[in-house]
Parts: C-alpha cells; structure tokens; sequence
C-alpha cells in the first residue's frame, strides 16, 4: 500500500511547541529570502492569504512531478496513490477541527464556495417567505451576500446582530434578534477587519434553543485558534486552505452528517453520482455527492502537510505567539496620537489582525508607502463594505499577523507608520 508519508516530503519544522521561534520558522519559508524594494520582506497581510512553507510546496512540486494521476477513479498504482493521500488529508482535516467523521468534510474551493453551498442547498429547501437569517454587522461578503441573494429569492427576512462602537457583537438584544422564526443564524468566529473574537457558543446555544440551524465561517478563526467544531457545536464550519499555510483553491464545508444527509448537491456531474441512466441519476454517499468533478489534488494532498506543520508547531502555541504580537502592536500604536484603531483593544477577545487610519494619510498611500518600506499590508474595505462604511470610513489599513512574524517586524511597521507622516509632510 503506497502510504501518505510518500508524497509527504519529510521536513524537519524548525519551530517546536515550547521554543516558537518566528525567525528560524521564517527559514522554512522560501519568500522570505525575498528583498522586496531592497528591503527585508515585512509581510502583514496573512488574513489577506499565508505565505507557504517548503513543506507544502515540495509536495505540490512532488505530486505533478512524480504521482499526477486523478483521484478515485482508476486502478493503477499512480491513482491508487493519489487517492490515498487525497483522502489521507480529510482525515487530518476531520481531526484538526475536533475530531468530526469524515464524511462531514467536503472539499471546496474556498470558504466562500462552502458558504454558498450551504445557502443554495440548504437555505433553498428550508428557508421560505416569513422566516428569519440572522447574521452580523461584521461579516465578510463571502458570509454577507448569499444571505442576501436567498433572502430576496425566498422572502426570508435578513436581520443582523449589531455591533458596538469599540467593535464586539452588541448582544443585548439577541434574544428578540433570534427570534421563534429564526431558521440560519451564520456568523463569523473571528472579524477580518476588527479582529473581534465572537462568543460563538453561547450563539449557537441560543439560535439552537430556538430551532435554527448555524453557520459558522471560520475562515480567519481556524488558522489562528484552536478548534474543536463539535464542543462549539456548529451545524456548519467554512474554511479556506489558503489563510492556513495550505495553497489556494481549496476550502472545506464541515456539515453535521444527518443535515448533509437531507441535503441536495448543487454542482452535478462526474464524482457526485452512485448511478446514472439516460433518463436517471442517483447522488453518491456523504461527502462526495458534493464532490463534483476533479478536485485540487495536488492542492489538498498539500495541504495536509500544511495541517502537519501546524500540529507540530500547537495551535494554542501559535494563539499565544499571535496573542503577544497583537498586544505589543497595539501598545504601540495607541502611542501615535494620529493612528486611530478599529475594533476591541483587548488582545484576549482578538485575534492577530488590525485594521487603523492615519488621520490625514488615505489608507492606499499609506500602503503604497509601507511597501517601499517592504512592508505589506492590506488596504481597502477587506470585503467588508457594510462593516467599513457603519465605521464612517470607506477604506481601513490591515496588518495582520502570523508563525512567521516578529516583534521587529511591528517595530518596522511603526517606524513606517512615523516616517509617512514625514514623507507625506504631516510633520
Ligand atoms: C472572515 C472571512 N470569511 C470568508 C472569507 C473568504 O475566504 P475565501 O476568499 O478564501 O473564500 C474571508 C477571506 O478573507 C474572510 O476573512
């Protein structure tokens, strides 16, 4: 039997649980031997996407160079191969978020993909004209719009969770707000823009006292905090690949099996079916009736290594690295008098990203500037439009941290933050 452990490029990861060292982790990752503007690579912008160590992209390289063959469907050792390790990551992947069955996880592209799905086959067979979607004022599109397109397909009502000035769900009402007819209630488990960890249990707690079915994107969360689905309860988990080390193309839908169950694919073809006639097709078992078509396979047997060199470092040690990184950049920054700050100051109830102004500096010159610092951070509404404007601005500027940044390189980003004042002749 040819095994996982042979597309997976053995790797010694260079951080361990109790010595986290981001400097010797930043040497697994090719990119940071990247100047960029003659600069040391400074890159704040994982939320956006994570650079990818040598342990996936040896894999990925591996795979097309030495196994390409498609999954699931061929007898030859190259496709028994490939299936293999295709389907050795749904296991790590089951077992990372909690421990779930396998047949929860279904591949996607993206966590927006996942979202979709669940709004499209779920949403359409459940939610009818008098029904409520509840969601929040802080999420992103990708959690936001197929709400809104099932709401005006189906006459549900959309209601949102509001927000409080310094950036926490404003839980005051939630019990009026999940209401009897209540039947999704989706949110985000950690804010891109704000950084703002969400009490998500007590949510579901309630939305499920209630009788609705809950959607948790934890496309920010699950790369940064540890997870276990089944303790939060939810009925679904998105996520995407790409914010966890892991390439892009790839996402996961983690579903309760028996709502899986009742539910219909929404992309047919190839992979999904257990029997077609002219005139007749049947849909496959858990997951793959989701799984139409050639999936990422080089994608996901990549990513497995991703889950490995997360594992390896702990995700709680990753938690804490992130949670001192975030309190020191907010420490800093609450010294410049012109960097005004989004969302809660408290590291605790935040993850690693923040978003803030300069009061006279447009978020895109800022950016514009950092990187011919070397420093790359996000600028814009960061998909989260609503979000953005309910803070009367139309763009904030995003750093958001990871394994592989520093103290120093915050250090670098207040110094930038200081000398574009002076570049742009504010001081
Ligand atoms: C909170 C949140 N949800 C969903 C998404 C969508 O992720 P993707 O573009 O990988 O589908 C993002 C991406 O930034 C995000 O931050």
């Amino acid at each position: 039997m040819k095994s996982t452990e042979q597309l997976a490029v053995t790797k010694n990861i260079s951080g361990n649980g109790n010595g986290f060292d981001p400097e010797v982790i930043r040497r697994d990752f090719p990119i940071f031997k990247r100047k960029i503007n003659g600069r040391r690579l400074i890159y704040l912008d994982s939320a956006a996407t994570t650079q990818k160590p040598n342990a996936v992209i040896d894999v990925i390289d591996r795979y097309y160079k030495f196994q390409n063959a498609n999954v699931h469907r061929g007898l030859h050792t190259l496709a028994e191969e490939a299936t293999t390790a295709f389907e050795a990551t749904r296991d790590k992947v089951a077992k990372f978020i909690g421990g779930v069955k396998r047949e929860e996880i279904i591949y996607t592209r993206n966590a927006t993909e996942a979202i979709n799905l669940v709004a499209q086959s779920w949403g359409q067979a459940n939610i009818k004209k008098g029904d409520r979607i509840v969601i929040t004022q802080m999420e992103h599109h990708a959690n936001l719009v197929p709400w809104i397109v099932l709401s005006r397909k189906t006459g549900a009502e959309l209601v949102y969770i509001p927000i409080t000035p310094d950036g926490f769900l404003d839980l005051k009402d939630i019990g009026k707000i999940i209401s009897a007819n209540t039947k999704m209630v989706a949110l985000t488990q950690m804010s891109n823009v704000l950084g703002t960890i969400n009490p998500v249990e007590d949510i579901i707690d309630l939305a499920h006292k209630r009788g609705a079915v809950t959607l948790v994107d934890g496309a920010q969360s699950v790369p940064h905090l540890p997870i276990d689905v089944r303790a939060m309860d939810a009925d679904f988990l998105a996520f995407s690949a790409h914010k966890m080390l892991g390439p892009t193309g790839l996402g996961f839908l983690y579903g309760k099996e028996e709502i899986l169950n009742n539910m219909e694919p929404v992309v047919f073809g190839g992979e999904m079916i257990s029997e077609v006639k002219f005139d007749y097709a049947d849909w496959n078992a858990l997951p793959y009736k989701f799984e139409a078509g050639t999936p990422h396979i080089a994608g996901a047997i990549a990513f497995g290594s991703a889950l490995d060199y997360l594992n390896a470092l702990g995700m709680e040690n990753i938690r804490n690295h992130e949670k001192g990184l975030i309190a020191y950049a907010l420490e800093k920054m609450k010294e410049l008098d012109f960097i005004k700050i989004y969302g809660p100051l408290d590291s605790e109830r935040r993850g690693g990203g923040v978003s803030f102004n300069d009061k006279d500096i447009h978020p895109h010159d800022l950016a514009t500037f950092l990187d011919m610092m070397g420093i790359a951070v996000r600028a814009g509404h960061h998909c989260a439009q609503p979000l953005t404007r309910l803070f009367g601005v139309n763009a904030t500027t995003r750093a958001s941290f990871y394994i592989y940044n520093t103290i120093n390189d915050i250090d670098a980003l207040i110094t930038g933050l200081k000398e574009a004042r002076r570049y742009f002749k504010y001081e």
